[in-house]
């Protein structure tokens, strides 16, 4: 079984997209042979900032390492360092069909009443996707319901990819489901999600927060009188209150049953604390690593150029039998 996800550069994480994605992914380690790899050259299909974007992708690559996704296990790389992906990209945009990138909800999503404004790689985009996943054999990708369509553009590429030219080149990948991660709130607002878009610093714990800002936004976290009660299902009307136990349950792998059975008729006074004790626990040793990270930039590079090396090697017979099956001599 062999799992490849690819990760938007965004900026700074928070708590949300740690127990919400990046420990579904340090999990999955131990269940399959892992690729994991910054989509840096789909974050160009819309305009960044370039020195942004570059810290981005190292701030990312640092985070998902500092988390614990292990170099030495799985495969850590940026697209932008292995060419197969690009290049892979042309030969299957020209199986693709503009009738099958035409039905791409999430292009209408994003270009929105701009279409003709787009650029024409955000347009191409699931076919890099393809990519990405045909180029190693992938047999399964986590995906988000946002990501199915792409799955399934996918398998339509490889399969009239092998069908066309008559080979059994591509494998095709399955969607890879896993336990349904934790969807964490604002601290400020039940109801909304914990986001780096949200402008109040408060309503997030950032993985670079010190010890004293997370106790202080657990502290300020916004919650009412009332003491837990023992079933969860009796938190049903108070988010706030849910969230801050869904953030303990999820951080100590136990049920939110659990956490409320532990912590019935206390009131917030004695649970915040230790919740935020906990938080400090799980968070200081990250920071650390994200620490040593930023203090010594090239140890990164050289992890991602060693990763791009071992993706570059695995690629190249998937790309070559590509380029074989279309007739085409390749190189110098
Ligand atoms: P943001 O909402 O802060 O912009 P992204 O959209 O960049 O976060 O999400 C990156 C990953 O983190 C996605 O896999 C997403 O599902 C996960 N994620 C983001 N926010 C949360 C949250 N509040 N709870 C659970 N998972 C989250
Ligand atoms: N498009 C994905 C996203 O927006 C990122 C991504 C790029 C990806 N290539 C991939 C995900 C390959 C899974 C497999 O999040």
């Amino acid at each position: 079984m062999r799992v490849l996800s690819g990760i938007q550069p965004t900026g700074s994480l928070h708590l949300g997209n740690y127990l919400g994605a990046i420990r579904r992914w340090v999990k999955m380690q131990d269940e399959a042979e892992c690729i994991f790899f910054l989509a840096d050259l789909h974050a160009v299909t819309v305009y960044n900032d370039p020195a942004e974007l570059r810290a981005n992708v190292n701030g990312m690559a640092a985070a998902l390492i500092a988390c614990g996704i292990d170099p030495e296990k799985s495969l850590v790389f940026n697209h932008a360092r292995v060419p197969a992906h690009p290049e892979m990209a042309w030969l299957l945009s020209c199986t693709a069909r503009v009738g099958w990138l035409n039905r791409m909800t999430q292009f209408k999503e994003k270009s929105g009443k701009n279409r003709e404004g787009a650029s024409v790689g955000l347009y191409a985009y699931p076919i890099l996707q393809a990519a990405d996943v045909l180029l190693y054999q992938t047999t399964h990708v986590p995906v988000g319901e946002d990501q199915k369509q792409h799955l399934e553009l996918c398998r339509d590429i490889a399969t009239k990819f092998n069908a066309d030219y008559g080979v059994e080149l591509f494998t095709l990948p399955e969607p890879w489901i896993g336990e349904s991660a934790a969807r964490i709130m604002s601290l400020r607002d039940g109801t909304a999600k914990m986001s780096k878009s949200d402008p109040s610093d408060m309503s997030r714990i950032n993985l670079v927060d010190d010890d004293d800002t997370i106790a202080q936004k657990i502290r300020k976290a916004k919650t009412d009188p009332e003491p837990l009660p023992d079933s969860v299902d009796d938190l049903a009307g108070r988010p706030e209150a849910l969230n801050l136990v869904t953030i303990y349950a999820a951080l100590t792998d136990r049920t939110p049953q659990s956490v409320t059975g532990e912590f019935a008729g206390k009131g917030f006074g004695a649970f915040k604390p230790a919740l935020a004790e906990l938080l400090v626990q799980t968070l200081s040793p990250i920071r650390a690593r994200l620490n040593d990270f930023a203090a010594d930039p090239a140890a990164l590079d050289s992890i991602l150029q060693q990763g791009a090396r071992k993706a570059a090697e695995m690629a190249a017979p998937t790309l070559e039998g590509a380029y074989r099956a279309l007739g085409l001599p390749r190189g110098i």
